[in-house]
């Protein structure tokens, strides 16, 4: 594919965009106007509604974390798994009565569940009173929407099946603190079985290395000292575009920033992590101590009907490999129990892939048949509680390995980068090491933006404490 085929947002309709801004803004600014986003689901969604909040921004609302208070609220949407679904359902539905209360608010429902045409148009159907729906690939177009939307009394509604568009300068207002996101690449080619992400999400575009450069620079100049590069699978990053120029190599880019003091990456594919990945990571010292390499099942059997394209052999080899090639490095991964066909041996395999591995940590979840992937098209024969029961197993699994591997921690100096206050304590600060470790720790708000090295007192399943050191 040629690079610039790939680009089909122009200039100029970037430039239409900004228009629509600036004729809002006429409309907005100075009346103190209120806008609340509710975001489901992955990294990427948050930073598109980091993207979203961006142009609110420049169309002059502010902010408000009182959903009841806001004038616009939007729900950006999630639907890897059938709960996310239903928690917008419940929570779009219960906006009726404040519609009634508001007739002037605006009520928007955007994101990937918005890329199923049967769903969106159940939510147009089901909740009249939504004002604006829209899905992803689109988002760029949210001021023209939103202007329509103003100036209409049904719903607006444009869900666009093309994926081709890579849209860059699009206003982007970050979460405050020290680590910012950089999606890398959009989309995912890779149709595991059970996943909805490649239907809703279109297929793997990569952004051009000279506008991430040019993004990382810009948020080192901000202050930001951490950034997180996004993808579906960042191991395939550079590969639809036609420059030899490959994930590695935009790490070694990045490592090169000034400013930026770490890089961390999500979600890299076991079938596609290179030699040359490893090796980079490892030479490269802003480059963390932590890798999320999803496996979502230990058995053969499964790994195929789940259209992985690897096999616990490969997968323990690959390990092996970075382990080898960085013994400090911490894993963590993503599993799924309760597939169609999932024995209480395949389950067994699971278990035992978890032990050998010995993951820092793991997300895991309980199969969701998603409409329009070749899985859901299988029957789903284990019950619910058999496959409650094997949740629950394979938590407490990694639970107690991840404590282990906390505990490990006792007694040892780490540098941690401090973040800010802590979610739960007051006058507790938080910060979180190279290898994905949250520590909290008390400490003066000052040192928050800043590397310190701490003394780890205590260990827990999901954190550790530590202390500052006596002479720091
Ligand atoms: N691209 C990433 C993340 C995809 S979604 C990756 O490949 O790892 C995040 C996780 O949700 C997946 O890793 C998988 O474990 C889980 N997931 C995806 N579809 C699911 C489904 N239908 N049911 C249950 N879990 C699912
Ligand atoms: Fe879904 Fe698989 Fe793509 Fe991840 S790699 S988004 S699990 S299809
Ligand atoms: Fe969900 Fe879409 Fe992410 S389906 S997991 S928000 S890509």
């Amino acid at each position: 594919m040629s690079e610039r085929k790939q680009i089909l947002v122009t200039p100029e309709e970037m430039e239409e965009q900004r228009q629509y801004i600036a004729e809002l803004r006429t409309r907005i600014e100075g009346k103190g106007l209120k806008y609340h986003i509710v975001t489901y689901g992955c990294q990427m969604n948050v930073h598109d509604s980091e993207k979203l909040a961006g142009m609110l921004h420049e169309i002059g609302y502010a902010e408000t974390g009182q959903m009841q208070e806001a004038d616009l609220i939007l729900f950006n949407t999630c639907c890897v798994r059938e709960n996310a679904e239903l928690r917008v359902y419940g929570n779009v539905g219960a906006l009726r009565a404040y519609k009634q209360a508001n007739p002037n608010s605006i009520i928007g429902v955007c994101g990937c569940m918005m890329q199923q045409p049967e769903i969106s148009d159940y939510i147009r159907r089901s909740f009249p009173f939504v004002d604006l729906i829209f899905g992803t690939h689109n988002l760029y177009r949210f001021p023209c929407l939103l202007l329509q939307a103003l100036d209409s009394n049904t719903t607006v509604v444009e869900i666009l099946d093309s994926e081709g568009a890579v849209v860059e300068h699009v206003p982007t207002r970050r979460a405050k603190g020290v680590s910012a996101w950089v999606t890398i690449m959009y989309g995912c080619n890779n149709f595991c079985s059970y996943c909805i992400v490649p239907y809703v999400r279109g297929r793997e575009r990569s952004r051009h290395r000279e506008d991430i450069l040019e993004e990382v620079q810009d948020l080192a100049e901000e202050g930001y000292k951490e950034i997180t590069l996004l993808g579906q699978n960042v191991n395939s990053y550079g590969k639809d575009l036609d420059r030899q120029y490959l994930f590695h190599q935009l790490l070694r880019d990045i490592n090169g920033v000034n400013g930026i003091e770490r890089i961390r990456f999500t979600t890299s594919h076991p079938k596609d992590l290179s030699d040359e990945l490893i090796e980079t990571m490892a030479e490269c010292k802003k480059v963390c101590r932590h890798l999320h390499l999803p496996i979502q099942s230990g058995s053969n059997r499964i790994l195929k009907a789940m259209n992985r394209k690897y096999t616990r052999e490969n997968y323990l080899q690959l390990v092996e490999k970075i382990k080898k090639a960085m013994p400090d490095i911490s894993l963590t991964t993503d599993i799924i129990v309760g597939f169609p066909g999932e024995s209480e041996e395949d389950f067994k395999d699971t278990l035992d892939i978890v032990e050998k591995v010995r993951y820092d940590s793991a997300f895991t979840f309980i199969y969701s048949p998603r409409r329009g992937t070749p899985a859901a098209k299988i029957k789903d024969e284990i019950p619910q509680e058999d496959k409650k029961e094997r949740l629950a197993r394979l938590n407490e699994l990694v639970s107690s390995i991840s404590h282990e591997k906390n505990k490990a921690y006792l007694g040892k100096n780490v540098e941690v980068l401090v973040e800010g206050p802590s979610k739960t304590k007051a006058d507790v600060l938080t910060g979180r090491t190279g290898t994905n470790k949250t520590v909290n720790f008390k400490g003066d708000p000052e040192l928050i933006g800043r590397f310190i090295t701490l003394r780890i007192v205590e260990a827990h399943v999901f954190s550790l404490v530590g202390e500052l050191l006596k002479d720091a």
